[in-house]
This record gives C-alpha cells, sequence and structure tokens, in this order.
C-alpha cells in the first residue's frame, strides 16, 4: 500500500484559531481526520506530522519510511535551505501545499525554497489543496479510484 506523510510546519497546529480571516476555522486535527477518510477511500496509507521545529520536521523526513509526502511547511518555505536539503537527499516525491496562495501576499513569502523541487503546488485553496495533493499522489502510485 503506498504510505503518504502529511508534514506540517510551524503555527499550523494553530489552525482554527490563527488569523481566520487567512486560515479559516478548521482545526488541524479536523482537516488531518478528514484528510484520513479521503485516505481510506482511496486506499492508501497516511501519517501526519507537525512541528515548530526545523530539526525536528527534517528528522521526520530522515525516517523515509513513506512513499511519497504532502508538505506544508508553512513559514519555513521561505526560509529553510536545510528543510530543502532533506528533501533533496530522501529523493521523495513530494507535493507543496499552502492554505493561503504567498505569491499574492507579502513579498517575503514570495521566497520559496521547496517550489522548484516540488512534484506539484496547491496554494490558495483552503484545506481543500491537501485533498487535491493526495488525490495527485494516489493517482501518480496508481490507486485505482483517485
Ligand atoms: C502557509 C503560508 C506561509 O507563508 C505561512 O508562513 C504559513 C502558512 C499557508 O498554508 O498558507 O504559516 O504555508
Amino acid at each position: 500500500m503506498t504510505r503518504i506523510l502529511v508534514l506540517q510546519g510551524p503555527n499550523l497546529d494553530l489552525l482554527g484559531t490563527r488569523q481566520p480571516q487567512l486560515y479559516g476555522t478548521e482545526t488541524l486535527a479536523e482537516i488531518h481526520a478528514s484528510l484520513a477518510e479521503h485516505a481510506r477511500r482511496l486506499g492508501v496509507e497516511i501519517d501526519f506530522f507537525q512541528s515548530n521545529h526545523e530539526g525536528a520536521l527534517i528528522d521526520r523526513l530522515h525516517a523515509r519510511d513513506f512513499d511519497a509526502a504532502i508538505v506544508n511547511a508553512a513559514a519555513y518555505t521561505h526560509t529553510s535551505v536545510a528543510l530543502r536539503d532533506a528533501l533533496l537527499a530522501i529523493a521523495l516525491p513530494f507535493v507543496e501545499v499552502h492554505l493561503t496562495d504567498p505569491w499574492t501576499r507579502e513579498p517575503f513569502r514570495h521566497v520559496n525554497f521547496l517550489h522548484d523541487i516540488a512534484v506539484e503546488t496547491f496554494a490558495g485553496r483552503g484545506s481543500h489543496g491537501y485533498h487535491l495533493a493526495l488525490e495527485s499522489l494516489a493517482r501518480r502510485f496508481g490507486a485505482t479510484d483517485a
């Protein structure tokens, strides 16, 4: 069974109450519950990891116990050469997701260390972006009803 890791960066643990006008009112637990249900329907295995610490995110990637990842690196998207290097080092496909569209926000969010190495990006689609990413990866790995 295809194994997907959903990697969530800093401050995403506060979804639901964090700037709801930008990020919506769904909590991370609610988003993950709905993704788990979607993954069950697609017949793929899914695991979730959120951290506010760059090194913890990198250590989770190094475990390399998955076939592909869905990555919302949050602010580390715009700052972390280390996270980019980790994704290159493990050499597994990942889809980049952002709830908002960073390219329409402040100029510092236009800097992106992950975009050119992601197989695909969904930005500005809210939590639906994670579902699009999951479907895309399931398709890529040959799940029949994706
Ligand atoms: C984000 C966009 C980033 O610019 C920001 O730092 C986040 C969340 C998003 O999902 O829209 O924390 O990745």
